[in-house]
């Protein structure tokens, strides 16, 4: 294994910056000698600040087991490097020193978290075996990389936590194996159903464009994004509505539009996402009931359409989503009644639909919900006593029940809350004493 490897023993790093950057200055079409891997990985490490040098001690002319052994580095079975995978390694530098046209059969190139800045080198393009490409969490910056659309074996790339600008570009049409395209977190920017159409055609299966500058509404095309399973559009700047065709993608599993400036109805056809785990459609303008067919995800267990204009009644058929473990539906004009099959919902843990205009009594059920850890009811327009069954809820932390017309006296179950931190009753018509174990563990902070 040693012999076959062919790492050059015997150079200087002085002769390798200047075979370097005659490589770099001469035709591009130049052949490569054979230990061009290994120059061009020295090279670049050599321009690094001395700190970052030491982190990449294995890069050195006296490892004797060669490159292929080399702290980050893959080889082929013919010692050539087919990935470059560093995370959370403070290289604080720039890629523009390395010389990617000497490392031919690279397949995968990582660098996650590496304080790496600058912008992408567009030798990069010329890599045609590159299937992995991510670069998340580093100081890039700079327009949108348009080269990185010619490179047409890219199955995964990602862009995310870094600061690029600019707009998907047309290039992408042409990325015809990409499945995961993660550009979270920069500020790219433009009408996002010009960025839609150039790569509905692609076969992704992640799309996650949250945490960026997007305009525009979600056009009707993401419909035919049908292998999609996440979809990331959150904190973005979009309005207009949910399309309809959103219904066909059902192999959905998250859907985050929250933060935006959404309008108009939740459409019906979010009934056919069979697949769903999460829905965040909070902090948006979105208005009109939250339609029956919510009661068919089931496979939900995040459901947060907080921070909104929805009104009329919640649907009865939420009771279906036995798997939720959060619902959050605060922050709107929902009106009506608590479903009184609520308790049907036995794995939630927070249950949060206070700043609404429920009417009616709580739900003796709601004694059922018995993973329950906190109940945030306030502000609405509740009646009746608060109902006996809620001492089975021995998990419970936090009640806060404040601004409604409850009446009646606590029960006295209420004692069997051990749990309990917080309780919040004011602005109700409460009458009676506080049952007088109430504080027996003295816990409470408010
Ligand atoms: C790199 O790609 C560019 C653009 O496709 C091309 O013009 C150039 O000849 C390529 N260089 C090599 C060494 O393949
Ligand atoms: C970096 O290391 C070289 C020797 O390896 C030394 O001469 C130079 O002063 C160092 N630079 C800094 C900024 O420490
Ligand atoms: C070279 O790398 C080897 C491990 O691959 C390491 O043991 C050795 O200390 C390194 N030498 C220097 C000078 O950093
Ligand atoms: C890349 O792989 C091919 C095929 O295995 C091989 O012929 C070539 O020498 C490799 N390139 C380098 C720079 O090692
Ligand atoms: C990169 O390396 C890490 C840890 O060494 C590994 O978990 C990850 O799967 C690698 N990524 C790729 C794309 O090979
Ligand atoms: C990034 O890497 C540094 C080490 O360079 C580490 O301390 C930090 O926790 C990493 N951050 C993340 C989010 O992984
Ligand atoms: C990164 O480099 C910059 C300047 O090149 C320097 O100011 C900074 O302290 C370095 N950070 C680390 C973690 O080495
Ligand atoms: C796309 O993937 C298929 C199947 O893995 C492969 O045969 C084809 O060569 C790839 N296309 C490109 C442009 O790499
Ligand atoms: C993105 O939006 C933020 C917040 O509104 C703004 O500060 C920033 O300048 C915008 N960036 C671009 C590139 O439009
Ligand atoms: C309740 O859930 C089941 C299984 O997920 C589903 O088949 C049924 O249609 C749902 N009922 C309603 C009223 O949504
Ligand atoms: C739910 O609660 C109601 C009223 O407290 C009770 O009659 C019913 O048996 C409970 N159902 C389950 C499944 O625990
Ligand atoms: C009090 O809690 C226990 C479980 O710790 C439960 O069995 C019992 O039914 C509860 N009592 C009331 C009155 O809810």
């Amino acid at each position: 294994m040693i012999s076959s490897c062919k790492f050059p023993h015997i150079l200087s790093v002085t002769t390798l910056l200047i075979l370097v950057a005659v490589h770099s200055d001469s035709s591009p079409a130049a052949a490569v000698p054979p230990s061009s891997e290994a120059y061009a990985l020295l090279g670049w490490k050599s321009q690094l600040p001395n700190k970052s040098r030491a982190l990449l001690s294995s890069w050195n002319e006296s490892s004797t087991a060669g490159l292929c052994s080399w702290e980050g580095l893959t080889c082929d079975a013919w010692q050539s490097v087919t990935s470059l995978n560093i995370s959370h390694v403070a290289i604080n530098g720039t890629l523009q020193g390395l010389n990617f046209l000497s490392l031919p059969n690279l397949t995968t190139i990582v660098f996650i978290n590496c304080s790496l800045s600058g912008g992408i080198p567009s030798t990069i393009s010329n890599l045609s075996k590159l299937t992995t490409f991510d670069l998340g969490l580093n100081s890039f910056s700079g327009g949108f990389p348009a080269f990185l659309g010619y490179i047409t074996s890219l199955q995964y790339l990602s862009l995310s936590d870094n600061y690029f600008t600019g707009t998907i570009p047309g290039s992408f049409t042409t990325l015809t194996n990409l499945t995961y395209l993660n550009l979270n977190a920069n500020e790219f920017s433009g009408d996002l159903s010009s960025a839609i159409r150039l790569i509905s055609s692609l076969p992704l299966q992640n799309l996650l464009l949250s945490s960026n500058n997007f305009t525009g509404s979600i056009p009707s095309s993401i419909g035919e994004l049908t292998k999609l399973t996440l979809l990331y559009l959150g904190n973005n700047m979009l309005s207009g509505s949910i399309p309809s065709d959103i219904g066909n993608l059902n192999s959905l599993q998250q859907l985050y539009l929250q933060s935006n400036s959404i309008t108009g109805f939740i459409p019906r056809t979010i009934g056919n996402l069979s697949s769903l785990g999460r829905l965040w459609l909070l902090d948006n303008h979105i208005h009109g009931p939250i339609p029956f067919e919510i009661g068919k995800l089931g496979s939900l267990w995040q459901l947060d359409l907080s921070q909104n204009s929805l009104n009329g009644s919640i649907p009865s058929t939420v009771s279906n989503l036995t798997g939720l473990s959060f619902l959050y539906l605060y922050g709107n004009q929902l009106s009506g009644l608590i479903p009184p099959d609520v308790g049907n919902m036995q794995s939630l843990y927070t249950f949060q639909l206070l700043s609404n205009e429920l009417t009616g009594p709580i739900p003796p059920t709601i004694g059922n919900m018995t993973s329950l850890e906190s109940i945030y009811l306030s502000t609405n327009r509740l009646s009746g006593s608060i109902p006996k069954e809620m001492g089975k809820l021995v998990k419970l932390r936090e009640l806060v029940l404040a601004d409604n017309q409850l009446d009646g006296s606590l029960p006295v179950e209420v004692n069997n809350l051990t749990s309990l931190t917080s309780l919040q009753l004011s602005n109700n018509s409460f009458s009676g004493n506080l049952p007088s174990d109430i504080c027996k563990d003295g816990v409470f902070r408010n």
